[in-house]
């Protein structure tokens, strides 16, 4: 048998005022090994294994998502698949505002792809993966790495990458509890007042400068939010105390990681541990238990190996 390994990085999305349009991939990554063989026979077994996250929950039949992302490049490249097994390695949080599912189904996308001779180009995968996923800022990143700006009018996708600064640490406060995406959306009115546009807009825009230009003091009004924060922190108990909490500790710009419940904190490597406790400790006060990890940006993207 042969064997493909895949490694997804996680990302976080919106970075507060980025809403829908800016994702930065995380070093921390999901695995996939793909062990397969060509035989003659067109009978195979189906064999998922699954470790680390989502080990006791995550379906290992046809209801996979990266079995099923696999299958739907089969049937694009009209390819026969040799026979193969999948072990999945988690290690990014399920349900959580880092990237997992857009992980799980770009890795499906890039193995399959992989066992058809690379027939499909990287444009394609992108494009492929974020209809499926629905949410580009995180697919682009996962794929790219570093920081992705993207633009998705719902079917097709445009998007650029700058580097992420090497010396800027991301602290997750990941909460023990699951929100998913659709829950965490539904609760978005349908419009917003202009000047809240206007607010977003001035602050996005003031976030690509700041971390080009690494004017990291800019960053907690670049990361500043109209759009969906308020609205979101009705689903995340002790929001504000924790924002307040990491603004205390020396963070550069606190917001919620993709559409939560983690809370994302930008900051230098000294203040990062004492950013991390005081957002666990404020969860705390909520009665929400939580854990936080500091982990470095990736501006690799996704790694292939055989
Ligand atoms: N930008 C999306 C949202 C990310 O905030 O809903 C979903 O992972």
């Amino acid at each position: 048998m042969k064997t493909i390994k895949i490694k997804i990085p996680a990302t976080t999305a919106n970075f507060g005022s980025g809403f829908d349009v800016l994702g930065a991939a995380l070093k921390l990554y999901n695995e996939i090994e793909v062990a397969y063989e060509f035989t003659n026979s067109r009978v195979h077994e189906l064999k998922i294994e699954i470790i680390g996250e989502g080990k006791d929950t995550l379906p290992k039949n046809e209801k996979n998502v990266v079995l099923q992302a696999m299958k739907t490049v089969f049937r694009i490249c009209k390819t026969v698949p040799p026979a193969y097994k999948l072990r999945l390695i988690n290690h990014i949080p399920l349900s959580r505002g880092i990237g997992s599912s857009a992980s799980a189904r770009l890795g499906g996308i890039v193995a399959a792809n992989e066992l058809c001779r690379k027939k499909l180009s990287e444009d394609e995968i992108i494009q492929i993966v974020s209809k499926l996923e629905g949410h580009p800022d995180n697919v682009v990143p996962s794929y790219f790495g570093g920081l992705c700006i993207c633009n998705f009018d719902g079917n097709n996708v445009k998007y650029t990458k700058v580097k992420m600064p090497f010396d800027l640490k991301a602290v997750l406060c990941i909460p023990d509890f699951e929100l998913s995406t659709d829950k965490a959306r539904n609760i978005l009115p349908k419009t917003i007042p202009h000047k809240d546009a206007v607010f977003n807009s001035s602050r996005v825009a003031l976030f690509m400068s700041a971390i080009i230009q690494k004017k990291y003091e800019l960053l907690s009004i670049a990361m500043e939010d109209k759009l969906h924060q308020p609205y979101r922190k009705k689903l995340i108990p002790g929001m504000d105390d924790v924002f307040n909490s990491a603004k205390k500790s020396g963070v550069y710009g606190v917001c919620i990681s993709g559409s939560g419940p983690s809370i994302l904190a930008i900051s230098n490597e000294n203040s990062a541990v004492k950013i991390g406790m005081a957002m666990q400790k404020a969860f705390f006060g909520h009665r929400i238990t939580s854990k936080y990890i500091i982990c470095d940006f990736d501006n690799n993207g996704i790694q292939i190996s055989k």
